[in-house]
């Protein structure tokens, strides 16, 4: 019988990117192969996102695209993955009968026994088909047990970027699981479950293997990844390893640490991967939460000079009474002492966030709070959502949407112009310098055009393996994710510069990125004439 050929598009963040990731390597193992297109597909998954309405939209078309196929009696075994599994729960099943089966993010270890089931009966009840924590993962009793499968899923990822279907020199690597933040809008704590920090062993190991396996930039994941803490001995599997256990809460947080008790925390954790994993050229880490980000983590990355120095923050809003509403837990105030200790012990810093705008009851005056943060704070670049009332969150229960799509939709646009003005000074700032840059995609520049956040560009991929690479621009970010983009040296192959960390001259600057020139590439032995005699003897 020839091999199940599986489909598996992935929506939402760079969680989601990594659950994709580790799906494939579970399904690889056992034999199934994996195709770019769904038509050669008789399992198609959807990995997906319920952070916004637009999202979940998105994956709503594509049901009905396989629901027509299957209606015209093509064999395609269809499963919905993720977050919207898991917030939509049964009723999804309900509405959509080509759906053959649901997971929910914190159930993925039991993906392959439910394709399997499915599989085999035509007749397999819900019960089988379906794998979601409910409210389970909220129950402590419960938690342990289900967060262990969790951790073997992370722990039996594989390495071969091949196989695992990522980039060779770019990984991530999960440090939390979860949120216990409840801002009032946000599904993620639902969807996600409870947090849960994963043991510094594991992480360490895990880098570690990535690295030997070619990676050489890693990006650390948690919703709130600052707020790492683990506390050793409190957690234990049966044959006394350590095991994944709940973050602690606020108060413990805060809380000096006990004597007696040894605890990892964030900081810690960082110098450890930086020391213990050296051949880690970038270590970075998102998403982190603007309260309690510890002096600690920024002396740390002021003293390991492979973590990069870029700080995605969201602040979210600039005004104090929405922020209470949102229930961040911070004021403007306290965002902007964060911002301004960031860049007083790390002058080289970018900071970025997201915003929401539209929340419920936002005046003009709260909006211009957010404008007035945006003009005066040094955001390299800010995501900026027009607020989507979301099932299941507090928000929509206790705050009715009341601003009109088309205000918010006016607000976005303000906020991105804004945005763009404050990313061009950003941009302009670094004219001049020469930074260490990570090519990774050879483009053809059609058109570059903001999407979110004023800094996304629409790129044309250069086909792989391309013959003529030479005219084809270079794209890549600094250690302080500012996009650059270079033209390929004469004579030289585009594709060789991927997954390399070269210097480059910052010549001019946008709002949306930065463009420079390569002072010497490593590939050709080439040597430009634009930079400085020293930064040419950079190269190995
Ligand atoms: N854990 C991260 C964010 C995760 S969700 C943090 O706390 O920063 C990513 C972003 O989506 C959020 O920062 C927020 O700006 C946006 N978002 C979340 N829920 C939303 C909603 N209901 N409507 C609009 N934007 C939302
Ligand atoms: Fe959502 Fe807030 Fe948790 Fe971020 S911190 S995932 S916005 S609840
Ligand atoms: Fe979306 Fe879930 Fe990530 S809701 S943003 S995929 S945690």
């Amino acid at each position: 019988m020839s091999a199940t050929t599986v489909y598996l598009e992935t929506f939402g963040c760079q969680m989601n990117e990594l659950d994709s990731e580790l799906v494939r390597g579970q399904l690889s193992t056992l034999g199934y192969t994996f195709s770019d297109n769904p038509d050669d597909a008789q399992v198609v998954l959807f990995n997906t996102c319920s952070v916004r309405e637009h999202a979940e939209s998105k994956v709503y078309s594509r049901l009905g695209i396989v629901g027509k196929r299957k209606l015209a009696g093509e064999n395609i075994l269809l499963g919905v993955l993720g977050c919207m599994a898991e917030r939509d729960g049964l009723s999804l099943l309900q509405r959509y009968p080509q759906v053959d089966i649901m997971c929910g993010p914190g159930e993925l270890d039991k993906l392959p026994s439910l394709i399997d089931a499915a599989r085999r009966s035509e007749a397999a009840t819900a019960a089988e088909r379906t794998a979601l924590a409910g409210n389970r993962t909220r129950r402590s009793a419960a938690l342990s047990a289900v967060q262990d499968d969790l951790e073997n899923l992370d722990l039996s990822r594989a390495f071969d970027p091949v196989v695992a279907g990522r980039s060779a020199f770019a990984a991530q690597v999960r440090i939390t699981r979860g949120c216990n933040k409840f801002c009032t809008y946000c599904v993620v704590p639902n969807t996600r479950g409870a947090e849960v920090h994963r043991p510094p062993d594991h992480i360490i190991d895990e880098c570690r293997k990535l690295a030997d396996a070619g990676a050489i930039e890693i990006t650390l994941l948690g919703q709130t990844v600052n707020h790492y803490r683990y506390e050793h001995g409190a957690a234990v599997t049966i044959d006394g390893r350590e095991a994944a256990q709940i973050g602690p809460g606020l108060a413990a947080f805060r809380a000096a640490i006990p004597a007696g008790k040894r605890v990892t925390t964030f900081a810690q954790l960082l110098r450890r991967i930086h020391d213990e994993v050296p051949h880690i050229a970038r270590l970075r880490f998102v998403t982190s939460y603007p309260r309690d980000f510890g002096r600690d983590i920024l002396e740390t990355m002021r003293d390991c000079p492979r973590i990069c120095r870029y700080l995605h923050a969201p602040a979210q809003s600039g005004s104090d009474r929405i922020l209470k509403l949102m229930n961040r837990g911070y004021t403007r105030g306290e965002y902007e002492t964060f911002a301004a200790e960031a860049l007083e012990i790390l002058p080289d810093a970018t900071i970025a966030g997201d915003f929401i705008v539209g929340f419920p009851t936002e005046t003009d005056e709260d909006f211009e709070a957010s404008c007035d943060m945006v003009r005066k704070l040094p955001f390299k670049n800010n995501f900026i959502f027009k607020y989507s009332p979301r099932p299941g969150t507090v928000a929509i229960d206790r705050f009715p949407d009341d601003i009109s799509n088309e205000l918010k939709k006016l607000r976005n646009n303000v906020l991105l112009n804004l945005q763009s003005e404050t990313s061009a000074r950003v941009h302009a700032a670094w004219v001049g310098r020469t930074v260490d840059v990570l090519i990774e995609e050879v483009c053809t520049q059609r058109d570059a055009q903001p999407i979110r956040g004023g800094v996304e560009l629409r790129w044309e991929r250069n086909a792989n393996n391309s013959t003529d690479t030479s005219r084809a621009t270079l794209r890549g970010r600094t250690a302080g994710d500012l996009i650059v983009s270079m033209d390929t040296p004469h004579g030289a192959n585009a594709n060789e510069f991927v997954g390399r960390i070269v210097p480059v001259l910052l010549q001019n600057s946008s709002a949306l990125l930065m463009h420079g020139a390569l002072i010497a590439h490593p590939a050709t032995g080439h040597k430009s004439n634009v930079g400085t005699t020293s930064a040419n003897t950079l190269v190995p």
